[in-house]
């Protein structure tokens, strides 16, 4: 069966929580201690916190349904500025990107970034700009495949781990 796309509604938060954390641990949990993995899932993908992200007027997030349940979600950040990104008008972030790990591969990723970028478009974005690790090279051939490309590095701290990711933009 065919996924729709489609912008997300107040009742898919338990549903984005739980793909967030099952293809946030599968991409990354290697990196974390257990405790401090577990400490990061529930301070980033707390149900409550994901219900209360989009009630936010600047977030859009679209999801990814699959026989009527949610296997992959994009979070949006609108009139996102950064330093390094120089692209025409005000940027967009691309914020979050996850895929049900049983589903890689099947255009899921393509076909929300698709309705993101359309989406941005509309509303004016010139560009489109993201954060990716830099050890995480499935998702940077896949943003290169849909036209990224790397503009800078920058690092981020959680408790004690600092990891190195790569700046990318899209101009849209
Ligand atoms: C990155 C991610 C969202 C891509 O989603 P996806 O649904 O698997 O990607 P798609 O099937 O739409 O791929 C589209 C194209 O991107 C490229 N691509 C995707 N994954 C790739 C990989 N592992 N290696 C090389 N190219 C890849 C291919 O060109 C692919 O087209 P093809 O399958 O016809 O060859 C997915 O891998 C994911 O959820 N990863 C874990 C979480 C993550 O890392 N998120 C990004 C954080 S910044």
């Amino acid at each position: 069966m065919q996924a729709v796309i489609r912008p997300a509604l107040p009742g898919d938060a338990t549903a984005i929580a739980s793909v967030g954390r099952e293809s946030f641990t599968w991409a990354f949990g290697h990196l974390y201690e257990e405790g401090t993995l577990a400490r990061y899932l529930e301070a980033t993908y707390a149900t409550a916190k994901i219900a209360s992200s989009l009630e936010k007027p600047a977030n859009t997030y679209f999801v990814a349904e699959l026989d009527g349940r949610v296997r992959g979600f994009l979070k949006l950040k609108e009139a996102c500025p950064h330093p390094s990104v120089t692209g025409p008008g005000t940027p967009w972030q691309t914020q979050k990107l996850y895929v049900d790990p049983s589903l890689l591969r099947a255009g899921l990723g393509r076909r929300l970034m698709d309705a993101g970028e359309a989406w941005m478009r509309t509303r004016g974005a010139g560009s489109t700009w993201l954060v990716v690790y830099e050890g995480n090279d499935s998702a940077i051939r896949f943003y290169e495949t849909l036209g990224f490309r790397q503009v800078g590095v920058e690092f981020h701290d959680f408790e004690r781990l600092r990891v190195a990711f790569k700046l990318m933009e899209k101009r849209l």
